[in-house]
């Protein structure tokens, strides 16, 4: 039989600790959101629907959950047991036999280990199974007592007996219900504890004193990890960006020097690229075969093609196709599309524009709101006047065009095939194809003019 399996994600806390104006579920691991990652992990763990628990800040944390995603309000924060109640509608009316409860703020719970107790948790016909790991500081988690191998109950730090506390297995905050016996504890679950709360990690010894099966799947220690200040969140960057680090390398993607590189979980890097130090990938990047990026650049939500060097530059939003250079300081702002065996030179801006095959801007130009053909040439110092002061304009640019260092291209504005822009032309008026354009100052020459003036050499 196939189980239907849903997700109950847990992320009404505000974080005090992180001092921030956002829901502490919108911190980052490695320029992800920690609520991102929990939902990936979902995802590929193959727990296609989910119904986050959502406190202040809701709209920004609803607006990155995946579609298939939804999310309930808990108005008042009356523990970890009353918030995954609040998604009891949801459990029931999906008709689910299980749900995972997970913690918004543990963002290495992979997949592995969120299958791995799904299996366990049906193995063994579980009511309940936890998540647990063995941890060599278990201060301020909860506890699983065990009465020989057997899972009993979950005891919260706080409540805890100074025997208990000395146990070094911990809730990881991650479990796997029987969605009937999870409906059934949210009718019949209690606030008398330390704190006054609903917890649901009173659910193990309501499901033991009930005669059913409970049971705890061990993870990885790093797998637990949440974040609670800013401090905690530096911790998992970097537990999670060597992680990442190691997996490339073992996919045959060279890093040669394993500091100052950070690449995002969604990123994807083809074997036998180079990642240089200073190097940033995040976002949705995808980065093709034999690339050379780095030292020093910053790449996010952007597609690279293969065999692209990019050099010390700043990407975002961006397609490049294949053989593209570009930099060193070049910043590719969002909205360009990069054609094949295309130079990006230095001190080059892009924003919004079409660069043709094979067409070369190389030094100290900006291109923005622009179609630029195949072949070009743009000179050192060339400038597309897109915006006029209250409205930004197109300029189109032909093929096999030239223009000359220090042009402006006062937009909207075309320039057809083959044309030839003398340097310094301020191009007001369309182009015609095949056509030379001058548009400046002819060149005046007085002769003798320094020997007559006399005064221009200092003794
Ligand atoms: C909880 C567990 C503890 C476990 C730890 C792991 C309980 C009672 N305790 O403790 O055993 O070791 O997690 O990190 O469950 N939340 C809400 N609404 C609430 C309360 C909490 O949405 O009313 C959310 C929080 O945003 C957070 C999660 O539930 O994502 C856990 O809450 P938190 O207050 O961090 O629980 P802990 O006391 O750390
Ligand atoms: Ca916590």
């Amino acid at each position: 039989m196939v189980e239907k399996v849903c997700a109950v994600i847990l992320a009404a806390g505000d974080g005090t600790r992180m001092k921030s104006t956002h829901p502490k579920v919108m911190a980052e691991v490695l320029f992800r959101p920690l609520i991102g990652w929990v939902t990936d992990n979902c995802l590929a763990a193959g727990i296609p629907v989910g119904c986050a628990v959502l406190g202040s800040g809701a709209q920004e944390v609803a607006a990155v959950l995946p579609e298939s995603y939804t999310y309930v309000l808990q108005a008042e924060r009356l523990g970890t047991g009353h918030a995954a109640s609040m998604a009891r509608d949801f459990v029931r009316e999906g008709g689910f036999s299980h749900v995972a409860v997970l913690n918004g703020d543990a963002p290495l719970l992979g997949s592995e280990e969120i299958t791995a107790a799904l299996q366990l948790h049906l193995q063994n016909k579980n009511a309940a199974t936890v998540i647990s790991a063995q941890v060599q500081n278990p201060t301020g988690y909860g506890r699983v007592l065990r009465e020989g191998t057997d899972v009993q109950a979950i005891v919260e730090d706080r409540d805890a007996t100074r025997q208990q506390r000395a146990i070094d297995e911990i809730n990881s905050g991650a479990y796997w219900f029987e969605a009937a016996f999870l409906l059934e504890y949210f009718e019949n679950m209690s606030a008398s504890n330390a704190q006054q709360e609903f917890y649901l990690t009173d659910s193990i010894a309501y499901a033991v004193a009930a005669g059913r099966r409970v049971g705890a799947h061990v993870a990885d220690p790093h797998a637990v990890l949440g974040a609670n200040t800013r401090a905690e969140l530096a911790v998992l960057n970097e537990i999670a960006r060597v992680q990442v680090l190691e997996k490339l390398m073992e996919n045959g993607v060279n890093i040669p020097f394993l500091q100052n590189v950070v690449v995002g979980p969604q990123v994807q890097v083809a074997p036998d690229s180079t990642l240089l130090p200073g190097t940033i990938l995040c976002g949705a990047t995808t980065v093709g075969s034999e690339c050379e990026i780095g030292p020093n650049s910053f790449v996010r939500d952007t597609v690279i093609g293969g065999g692209c060097r990019i050099i010390g530059s700043y990407l975002e939003g961006a397609v490049l196709e294949r053989n593209i250079r570009v930099g060193p300081m070049s910043n590719i702002r969002p909205g360009c599309h990069i054609k094949q065996n295309v130079k990006i030179g230095d001190f080059v801006e892009l924003k919004n524009s079409v660069v043709g095959e094979r067409t070369s801007v190389a030094h100290l130009t900006y291109v923005g709101d622009s179609d630029v053909g195949s072949g070009c040439n743009f000179g050192c110092g060339v400038v597309t006047v897109n915006y006029d002061g209250n409205k930004k304009h197109r300029t189109v640019v032909g093929d096999d065009v030239f223009i000359g260092c220090n042009t402006n291209l006062v937009a909207p504005v075309t320039v057809g095939d083959r044309v030839y822009a003398a340097a310094g032309t301020t191009i007001t008026d369309n182009v015609p194809a095949d056509s030379l354009v001058i548009g400046r100052a002819r060149q005046v020459i007085k002769e003798n003019w320094v020997n007559e003036r006399g005064r221009y050499k200092k003794k």
